[in-house]
């Protein structure tokens, strides 16, 4: 019998040291290599932010122009892989879809050899930049639209917009998708990063890398979040709802949870949901109120006194949802953009983790049969 304790989720084990952001779930904070992310969000630009995570610090002026035109340069798809895409079952979830299409590219730009800086720092910025056009891609393919061809005299996060919707966002549109890039960009070792580094570790390419990260986003108790509390709150319906709505769903399942509330670090709100509420009230000025953002309020505050003595509070999905709907996104389409921002943290993880490699291989306690004799099958009843 082993000796080994096993800590379920493996809270509270560390896995990797990483100086790339630091978390204190109890007061609120997150850090980008030391920078509060709430500044960040207000401040710089998803680009920036970007290299602040890959490099360590934040670039100087000629360096954010040099990687701002390479990622500009290298957003569009080879058409054979566009081609992939229009192939994709227009019923399948984009998160599939961006896997699958992530996973191609490695068949494009081979890059196996993870030792060669160079070709590796070409992988990250490929990567970087092509994510937003495979999306937008699937996106327009799959209701019958072309796809629209990337603008590279548009930032990341407008160029994005402009891909899925061929118009240019307001001010305060492009600010709030920026901000939500940056607010999603990096979150320590959650388990689409671990998953990363995970396969990181075997040395394989950045695009499995990648592709392996985006499959471990897509479950609802992570980066699909976001979708399922649009869903909740749209089931909800009204403000007026919000009470009678939450006392049926204990009843009828005391250990019920609301989508978008808790996180296994955080004990507090969320730094990133407060700043992202900020941001979203200058994009309803301009597109209204959206009537499921009350809701959220309310849910918010109804859920306080129940959930907040466990330290259950808003995280960021709490309100991204209605800020993307506020922007027209379709909501399958949540967990994607997380997934867009979030391949600048999981690429600088994967620069970390091959800093110092040791392949992972954890232990299990064995609980089964052991020494159990083969009988043949003719002997099987
Ligand atoms: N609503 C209501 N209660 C919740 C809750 C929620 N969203 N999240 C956690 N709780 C309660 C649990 O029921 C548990 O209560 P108990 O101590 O009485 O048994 C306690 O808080 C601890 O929860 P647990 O599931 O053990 O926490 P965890 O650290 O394993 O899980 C999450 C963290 C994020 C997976 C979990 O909070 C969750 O499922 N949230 C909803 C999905 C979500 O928003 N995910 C996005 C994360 S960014």
């Amino acid at each position: 019998m082993s000796q080994l304790e096993i800590r379920p989720g493996l809270e509270d084990v560390p896995v990797a040291k990483s100086a790339i952001s630091f978390i204190d779930g109890k007061n609120a904070r997150l850090e980008y290599r030391g920078i509060a992310v709430e500044t960040l969000a207000l401040e710089s630009s998803f680009e920036e932010v970007s290299w602040l995570l890959l490099k360590g610090d934040l670039p100087t002026q000629r360096e954010l122009a040099e990687f701002d035109g390479q990622l500009r340069q290298h957003r569009r798809l080879k058409y054979k892989l566009r081609d992939l895409i229009k192939t994709l079952p227009e019923t399948g979830h984009p998160m599939d879809a961006l896997q699958a299409g992530v996973a191609a590219l490695g068949m494009f730009y081979p890059a196996r050899d993870v030792r060669n800086e160079q070709s590796n720092w070409l992988s990250v910025i490929r990567i970087l930049a092509k994510m937003p056009t495979i999306v937008a891609a699937f996106h327009r393919l799959r209701v019958g639209d072309d796809a629209i061809p990337p603008r590279d005299d548009l930032d990341h996060a407008a160029n994005f917009y402009w891909m899925l919707f061929e118009r240019e966002p307001t001010p305060a549109v492009r600010k709030v998708l920026d901000a939500c890039l940056i607010l999603h960009a990096e979150h320590s070792m959650n388990a689409s990063t671990f998953s990363g580094r995970v396969t990181a570790s075997t040395l394989s390419s950045p695009f499995s890398v990648i592709s392996a990260a985006i499959g471990t986003l897509t479950g609802p108790l992570h980066g699909g979040a976001n979708q399922e509390t649009l869903e909740m709150l749209e089931e909800i319906g009204t403000v007026a709802n919000v009470k009678p709505w939450l006392e049926q769903k204990r009843a009828a399942d005391p250990k019920f949870k609301i989508m978008g509330m808790g996180h296994r670090v955080y004990k507090v709100k969320d730094p990133r949901a407060t700043v992202l509420q900020q941001l979203a009230e200058k994009v309803f000025v301009e597109s209204g109120r959206p009537a499921l953002y009350d809701v959220a309020v309310e849910l918010e505050k109804v859920a306080e006194p129940i959930y907040g003595p466990k330290g259950v509070y808003p995280n960021v999905d709490f309100y991204s949802g209605t800020v993307y709907r506020a922007l027209g996104l379709p909501s399958d389409l949540f967990t994607p953009i997380f997934a867009i921002a979030r391949s600048a943290g999981w690429l600088a993880h994967w620069l970390e983790q091959l800093q110092n490699n040791r392949i992972f291989r954890p232990e299990q306690e064995y609980v089964g049969k052991r020494n159990q004799p083969y009988i043949p099958l003719a002997k099987r009843p």
